[in-house]
C-alpha cells in the first residue's frame, strides 16, 4: 500500500474496528511491533526522552527524528509509519512542507504536528503537498517550558472549546486522524463523537477515544526511570536486561 493509501485506511477505521498504535523508533522494534498486529507505528519526538536522554521534547531536532523514521522505514511495516515533527521545524507553512518533504523522504507514510487552529494552515499546505498528516490536540509536550509542566487539558470550558475547535480546524484542513493526549475522559468522548476521522488517545481514559497510542518503553518496562501515571505496564523488560546481564558479566568475570 502506499502513504496515502496507508493514511485512508486508518481514516475509514471510524466508527470501526479500534486502532493500536505505539512508539517504535529502531529497526529492531519496528519489526516486532508490527509483527503483533500495531497499526501504528509512531517515531514520536518522546524519542528525546526514552533514547536520548533529554529531559523533555524541546531538543529533538528534526536530524533526530529523521535518523530514527529511517531506521523505523528498514523494517518495512506494513503499520502506517507515522513522523513526528519536532518542535521549531514547522514554524511556517514553507518551513512545515519542507520539514514534512523530508520526513517522507526518510520513509515517513504521514506527519504528526502538535496544535489546533493556529496550525491549520500548516496542516492544509503539507495535505496539499501530498503528505497525509495527524493532528495532536490536548496536552502538547513541545510547550512544556512555557506551561510550566505537563497539565491534564479540558478542564475548564476555555480549554474544551479550544479543543473543539482546533479539531475542528484540523479536519477541515485535511488531517486524517487527530492524537488526543491528557485530556479530561468527557471531553475527549465529546471531540471522539464531534470529528469524522479517528481520534488515538494517550492520557484520556481508555474507551473514549477511537484507539490508543502508547510509548513503547512505558508498555514493556525498559524506562523505569520514568512512567506517566495513565501507563499500564505490559512487561518488566528492565528487570529481564539486568538479569541477563548480571548473569554475562557474573560468567565473563568468573572465567579468569
Ligand atoms: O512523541 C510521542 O511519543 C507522542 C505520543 C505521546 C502521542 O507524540
Amino acid at each position: 500500500m502506499t502513504a496515502r493509501e496507508k493514511a485512508a485506511a486508518l481514516r475509514s477505521r471510524k466508527g470501526g474496528s479500534r486502532i493500536a498504535a505505539l512508539t517504535a523508533y529502531d529497526y529492531p522494534t519496528a519489526r516486532l511491533l508490527d509483527g503483533c498486529g500495531t497499526d501504528v507505528l509512531l517515531v514520536g519526538d518522546s524519542l528525546g526522552m526514552v533514547v536520548l536522554g533529554f529531559p523533555d521534547t524541546t531538543q529533538v531536532t528534526l536530524d533526530h527524528m529523521l535518523h530514527h523514521v529511517a531506521a523505523v522505514a528498514r523494517a518495512r511495516p506494513s503499520a502506517l509509519i507515522l513522523g513526528d515533527l519536532p518542535i521549531h521545524s514547522y514554524d511556517s507553512p514553507a518551513q512545515a512542507i519542507d520539514s514534512a518533504r523530508r520526513l517522507a523522504d526518510a520513509g515517513a507514510e504521514a506527519v504528526k504536528l502538535e496544535g489546533g487552529t493556529e496550525q491549520a494552515a500548516k496542516v492544509r499546505a503539507i495535505v496539499d503537498a501530498g503528505i497525509p498528516v495527524i493532528g495532536h490536540l490536548g496536552m502538547l509536550p513541545q510547550h512544556v517550558l512555557e506551561e510550566g509542566g505537563y497539565h491534564r487539558k479540558g478542564r475548564t470550558p476555555e480549554q474544551a472549546k479550544a479543543i473543539h475547535d482546533g479539531a475542528r480546524a484540523l479536519v477541515d484542513a485535511g488531517v486524517c486522524a487527530i492524537v488526543l493526549e491528557s485530556i479530561v475522559p468527557d471531553i475527549a468522548r465529546d471531540v471522539t463523537r464531534a470529528v469524522p476521522v479517528p481520534t488515538i488517545g494517550i492520557g484520556c481514559g481508555e474507551t473514549t477515544c477511537d484507539g490508543e497510542v502508547a510509548v513503547i518503553t512505558d508498555v514493556v518496562g525498559s524506562f523505569p526511570w520514568f512512567v506517566p501515571p495513565f501507563a499500564r505496564p505490559e512487561g518488566k523488560v528492565a528487570d529481564e536486561v539486568k538479569s541477563a546481564v548480571k548473569r554475562y558479566v557474573e560468567r565473563v568475570k568468573g572465567a579468569g
